[in-house]
């Protein structure tokens, strides 16, 4: 498996990895909007995408994960370790739903701790979690 930079050939594989991943999954446009303001990897096998991370860097310095996702085949096997490994060093923070405790876990494994909980009074409420290193 090699990680890499996304590029538009992957544009398909990374739309149905989010559609199958999310709620409110990111679109064509969006991903495509992302790819110029953030950062977009991917992890590939074969020519198949098998996850991505879309990382983006906050002003005030430091690092955050806007959206990490793995084809639901390919789940706690590493892939989305790989990415931590890879791409993701220094100070970085993460949202992540309530009820999402396996994405909690995995940050958690990561040396990520939660500093508060969002509340919305729409949409379920969040962890903002962050890392210091
Ligand atoms: C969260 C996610 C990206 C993890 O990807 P992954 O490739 O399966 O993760 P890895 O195999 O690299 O890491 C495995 C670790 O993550 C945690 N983890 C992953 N899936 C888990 C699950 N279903 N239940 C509990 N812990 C889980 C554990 O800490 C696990 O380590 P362990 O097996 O030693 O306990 C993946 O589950 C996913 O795509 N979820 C849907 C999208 C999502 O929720 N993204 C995060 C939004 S904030």
């Amino acid at each position: 498996m090699i990680y890499r930079n996304f590029c538009l050939r992957d544009l398909n594989q990374v739309e149905g990895i989010s559609r199958e991943s999310f709620p409110f999954p990111l679109s064509k446009l969006a991903i495509l909007l992302l790819s110029v303001v953030c950062r977009i990897y991917v992890a590939v096998e074969e020519g198949n995408v098998l996850g991505y991370l879309v990382l983006g860097e906050k002003r005030a310095g430091g690092l955050f994960i806007f959206h990490i996702a793995v084809k639901s085949g390919c789940r706690k096997c590493g892939v989305a370790s790989g990415f931590m490994g890879h791409f993701v060093d220094g100070v970085c923070s993460v949202r992540t739903h309530v009820s999402n405790a396996a994405a909690q876990r995995f940050y958690k494994k990561h040396g990520f701790k939660v500093l508060k909980r969002l509340r919305y009074s729409g949409d379920e409420d969040e962890y903002l979690m962050r890392r210091e290193l």
